[in-house]
């Protein structure tokens, strides 16, 4: 371990509050694929910021359509029009079939507004009764005190927080019985993530969501997916809930949005979209001029450069190339799952080791619920990359002792 990095070890005991289990590693420079440690080593990125720089890191195009923007205008606040929150919201409307957009600043904080503005449109618009968002096991939908509520994982995650807010049942994943035997007139919307990202990168059955939209004209109650990690292209569509063919009532975007600056998006159709009205919700720096402007820029590349196209090849291609390792290796690889650049590749056993030891070798990637090793590179990775992290595992795993 360098002295550089004991240095900055230190330093953020002293000075930060301790919130983040960090990696062994400490980055001072990101480029395209590309991470470089305070020593000026380099890493293949497989984990994009978690989910975050799908066009890569620092590039040029986005950075000059951000200084442009900082030099004529950062943030004057949402008491004023401003035409870079239009160009932008009409870009990602025409990639779905939302009506209205809300900004704001995070994944969570988006999933909080879905979450209010589908109690404000139940009881406002609807003018009922019914409060209860009803969400799935594993999900992860962020750390407010509503979305870690939502959140169906136990742990750190909520310990000493309570009293947690009332109105949110959780109940097993892709379990069409138990969702039935939860919803009722008291039940406002179900909330899921079309692939479980945090939770094991496990998408969800097409049998299961049928039954959502089923339940959904049944009790006439709303759909909300979260789209924080599964959106702008992620999986080999714009947004994940395109490849099971439904039209959420509200969905949330985040993480990809600006390829690293913070902001998230509302996403709801015109119905819901009633649910607000002026001072019901907001935010100060939601929708500013740098974010906007570097989003709609990300939105164009996306489409220009046909990106969910190549996440999906990319993602197919990772997903033959892994599944040798399946054959090599039975006993210790259980399978690879995901779709497009959201992968899990699934140890039988705990993977600490083997993530180490992949970090020792200079490729990062993310190990989650104990035994996957989740894949969500830049979407602009190159074949030989995932070919270099490949050979690099089954080296890994040809030694490991199980
Ligand atoms: C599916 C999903 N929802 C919500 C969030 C929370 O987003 P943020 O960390 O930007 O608040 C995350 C973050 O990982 C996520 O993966």
């Amino acid at each position: 371990m360098s002295i550089h990095f004991e240095n900055i070890v230190q330093r953020e005991k002293e000075l930060l509050c301790s919130t983040y289990g960090r990696y062994p590693l400490a980055i001072s420079r990101a480029e395209g694929c590309r991470l470089y440690d305070l020593d000026g080593d380099e890493y293949v990125d497989l984990l994009a910021g978690i989910a975050v720089c799908s066009l890569g890191h620092s590039r040029a195009d986005l950075a000059d359509v951000m200084s442009e923007q900082a030099r004529k205008m950062v943030h004057v606040s949402n008491l004023f029009y401003q035409n870079e929150q239009l160009d932008l919201a009409e870009k990602l409307l025409a990639t779905c079939e939302a009506d209205r957009v809300f900004f704001c600043n995070s994944g969570a904080e988006a999933n909080e507004g879905a979450i209010k503005l589908a109690r404000r449109y139940t009881s406002k618009v609807k003018k009922k009764d019914a409060f209860e968002i009803v969400t799935l096991e594993r999900s992860f939908h962020g750390r407010t005190l509503c979305t870690l509520t939502a959140t169906g994982q136990s742990g750190l995650i909520k310990d000493g927080y309570d009293p947690l807010p009332p109105g949110f049942t959780t109940v097993p994943f892709d379990d069409v019985d138990a969702l039935r035997s939860v919803v009722s007139d008291k039940t406002c919307a179900i909330m899921v993530e079309m692939v479980q990202g945090e939770g094991g990168v496990r998408p969800l059955s097409m049998e299961y969501v049928d039954a959502v939209m089923e339940l959904r004209r049944e009790f006439d109650l709303l759909v909300i997916v979260d789209e924080v990690q599964t959106g702008l292209c992620r999986t080999g569509k714009f947004w994940a809930h395109q490849h099971y063919g439904i039209k959420p009532d509200i969905f949330t975007s985040a993480k990809a949005l600006a390829n690293g600056l913070p902001m998230g998006a509302v996403m709801v159709g015109k119905e819901a979209a009633q649910g607000f009205e002026p001072g019901s919700h907001a935010t100060t720096f939601g929708g500013g001029a740098v974010v906007s402007a570097v989003a709609a820029k990300v939105v164009d590349i996306m489409q220009d450069e046909n990106i969910a196209e190549r996440a999906e090849e990319m993602g197919k291609f990772i997903k033959s190339q892994a599944a040798e390792l399946v054959r090599k290796h039975p006993e210790k690889v259980a399978g690879v799952r995901g779709l497009g650049l959201l992968l899990g590749i699934e140890l039988t056993f705990e993977g600490k080791e083997v993530w180490k030891q992949l970090l020792e070798k200079r490729f990062v990637c993310n190990l989650t619920q104990g035994r996957i090793l989740r894949l969500v590179p830049p979407l602009v990775i190159e074949k030989q990359d995932i070919l270099d992290f490949l050979a690099c595992l089954d080296g890994i795993l040809q030694k490991a002792e199980i």
